[in-house]
């Protein structure tokens, strides 16, 4: 049996940190609540002239330093990314034109923060297809400059950082065992930005309204996310035949503890094997997943054979899961 594998990962954050006591300073809201409601301790955040592609890049370099292998290599670039540098041309192309890697065809994913669950099926689909194709697929968002820093419902919640992995095809049983990938647009409400498409273009009145920022009705989506997260991974599990018990780490979208949490409790699923960077990172949406399977990779975490559930859930809402065996 072929199977798409991960051989190489990478992530970056930019350097600046943003504390809750600094959000304190400018929002009415407080260290203690940011930490009890969502995990959240700090954040990292870009200085004006950098742009969502500028983290990739420096994800994706990291990625293919640990294949040893070069850029020209690579046959796609697909990044799930909801800030991409700009509407059109694709993020993908910008980091394939940064990094050299001139045979791979690049094109992005916006699927909310589950976009990088997509980015994953994706490369499965193309490498079952052909399995010396060698693929990189990246998380990359900059979430700070789409926040409304005077939105205490979300501001203190969102950070910018990239992750990549590029995957190849291999003989035996390691690698992505399946992906599920759902969506449910009447939701669509819980969680948008609404200015700068066509539905509302730029015009004096969607800049005063701060329609290019996100909107989210915070409590109504954390219990959609629970349950999606739950029945996702339950399914993962299901169609792979396999118990909580079989799984050696969860990796999730790194939202909000409590959310994971709860999920985690409907599958009976441990939280110790839950893996958590919520509390250095914040909800970095697309890249959450891809940086905490490069920190658990780099740390020497990961074993061969080890099995992953992934699973995520944003706005559209989407959500989707999956099970790798490393
Ligand atoms: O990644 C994609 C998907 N994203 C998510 O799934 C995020 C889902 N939602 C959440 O993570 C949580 O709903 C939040 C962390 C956003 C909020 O937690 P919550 O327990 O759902 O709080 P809430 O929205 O019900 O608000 C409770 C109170 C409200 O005040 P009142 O009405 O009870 O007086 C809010 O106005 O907390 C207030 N509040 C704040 N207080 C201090 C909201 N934001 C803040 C804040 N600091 N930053």
């Amino acid at each position: 049996m072929i199977r798409a594998r991960i051989i190489s990962t990478g992530s970056y954050v930019p350097p600046k940190v943003l504390t809750n006591a600094e959000l304190e300073k400018m929002v009415d809201t407080s260290n203690e609540w940011i930490v009890s409601r969502s995990g959240i301790r700090e954040r990292r955040i870009v200085e004006r002239d950098v742009a969502t592609s500028d983290l990739a890049v420096q994800a994706a370099l990291k990625a293919l330093e640990m294949a040893g292998m070069s850029a020209e290599e690579l046959d796609f670039i697909i990044t799930g990314t909801n800030s991409p540098d700009m509407f059109f041309p694709c993020t993908s192309c910008f980091i394939q034109s940064k990094i050299g890697a001139k045979k791979a065809a690049g094109f992005d994913i916006l699927a909310g923060c589950t976009s990088f669950i997509h980015t994953l099926s994706m490369a499965d689909k193309f490498i079952k297809e052909d399995p010396k194709r060698k693929v990189m697929v990246l998380g990359a968002e900059i979430m700070s400059k789409i926040t409304d820093w005077k939105d205490r419902g979300t501001c203190v919640l969102f950070g910018d950082g990239a992750g990549a992995v590029i995957l190849t095809g291999e003989e035996g049983e390691r690698g992505i065992l399946s992906t599920h990938l759902h969506s449910d647009g009447s939701l669509w409400e819980l969680l948008y930005m609404p200015g700068g498409g066509s539905a509302n273009p730029p015009s004096h009145e969607t800049i005063e309204k701060n329609l290019h920022c996100i909107k989210m009705a915070g409590n109504q989506l954390f219990k959609v996310a629970v349950r999606a997260l739950a029945e996702v991974s339950q399914e993962a599990l299901d169609f792979n035949g396999l118990k909580s018990e079989d799984i050696d780490y969860m990796i999730p979208h790194q939202a909000n503890t409590r959310i994971l949490e709860a999920a985690a409790k409907l599958i009976n699923f441990p939280t110790e094997r839950m893996y958590l960077n919520i509390e250095r990172f914040g909800n970095t949406s697309s890249a959450t997943i891809p940086i905490a399977i490069d920190e658990m990779n780099r740390s020497g975490k990961l074993k061969p054979g080890n099995l992953i559930l992934l699973c995520s859930f944003g706005t559209g809402v989407t959500w989707g899961g999956g099970v790798i065996r490393w």
